[in-house]
């Protein structure tokens, strides 16, 4: 595979960051991935706005022109023939080449690394078609979830222990209210009505959330953007998640509790089949 990193174009085996990297040290830094289908990038204007909008909100100065992304995302996806599949790109703070709380001085460069993941078939996974099993957990993240950092241990241990329970993901819960799931946002299906949290810092300001929530508008489904309670979801019709990397996903059991029939319920599937049909 070839990455990139600071401005040049690498094998994976040749890329190197320091070991000071406050990225590596302090999780101090901001991520993206976008989805790649028939070789297009789906969504990369969102991803690059977010991306700034991360920055900002952690005094990190934006370097890099959305452009040069776009124009080194398409070049990932061209010197790795990615047909399906996603690229991952993640900005940290860098380091004055020492390990120290405070911030390096304002002109220490960022270290700046994208690579990408080929996944043959990324549309029409199996997941998809027979939905995902999912349990509850507390969410115990820090209160900026809308800032896309790197820290991902919490959440990498919630999919462990949703594993462990013979399942696919895990949402997490605060107040005995759903924010989202580990690596998406959540929603449910109550008769006519799709519900999903409100935006705020409780949550990640879903790329895919903001594309679904239209095409749902103009088809003339009602959106309900307010939060749900864990019980709420158990007695749904159905329930879904929304992320780059999954688009919509069916869910069908929520703490051992099947949804409907147990089956992809048909609110999640139409909306996969529109966003699928729109964003390619
Ligand atoms: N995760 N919520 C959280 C906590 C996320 O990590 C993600 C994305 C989302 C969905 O955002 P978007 O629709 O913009 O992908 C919601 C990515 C895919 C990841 O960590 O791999």
């Amino acid at each position: 595979r070839t990455v990139y990193v600071n401005g040049e174009y690498l094998p994976e085996t040749e890329a190197t960051v320091s070991v000071f990297d406050r990225g590596f040290l302090f999780a101090d830094g901001v991520y993206e991935v976008t989805s790649v289908l028939g070789g297009k990038l789906i969504d990369f204007d969102g991803h690059a706005a977010r991306l700034e909008r991360s920055l900002t909100e952690l005094d990190m100065a934006v370097r890099l022109h959305r452009d040069e992304l776009l124009e080194i995302h398409r070049e990932l996806v061209t010197r790795n023939d990615i047909e399906d599949g996603l690229v991952y790109l993640q900005i940290t703070r860098g380091s004055d080449g020492d390990r120290d709380f405070v911030y390096p001085a304002e002109d220490t460069p960022q270290t700046v690394v994208l690579f990408t993941q080929s996944k043959p078939g990324l549309a029409d996974s199996p997941a998809a078609k027979k939905g995902i099993r999912v349990i509850s957990i507390p969410d115990l993240r820090w209160d900026r979830r809308d800032i896309k950092t790197v820290q991902l241990l919490y959440p990498s241990m919630g999919k462990m222990a949703a594993k462990a329970e013979g399942c696919d993901d895990a949402w997490m819960i605060e107040d005995g209210k759903v924010t989202e799931g580990t690596s998406n946002n959540a929603y449910i299906v109550q008769g006519n009505s799709i519900v999903t949290r409100e935006l705020s810092t409780d949550i990640l300001h879903g790329i895919t959330r903001a594309a679904v929530l239209r095409f749902a508008r103009e088809a003339q489904m009602q959106v309900e953007e307010r939060a749900f309670t864990l019980d709420e979801a158990k007695a749904a019709d159905e329930a879904f998640v929304t992320s780059a990397s999954t688009f919509v996903m069916p869910v069908v059991e929520i703490d051992g509790v099947a949804l409907g029939d147990g089956t992809p319920g048909p609110v999640a599937r139409r909306l996969r089949e529109i966003y699928l049909d729109e964003s390619r």
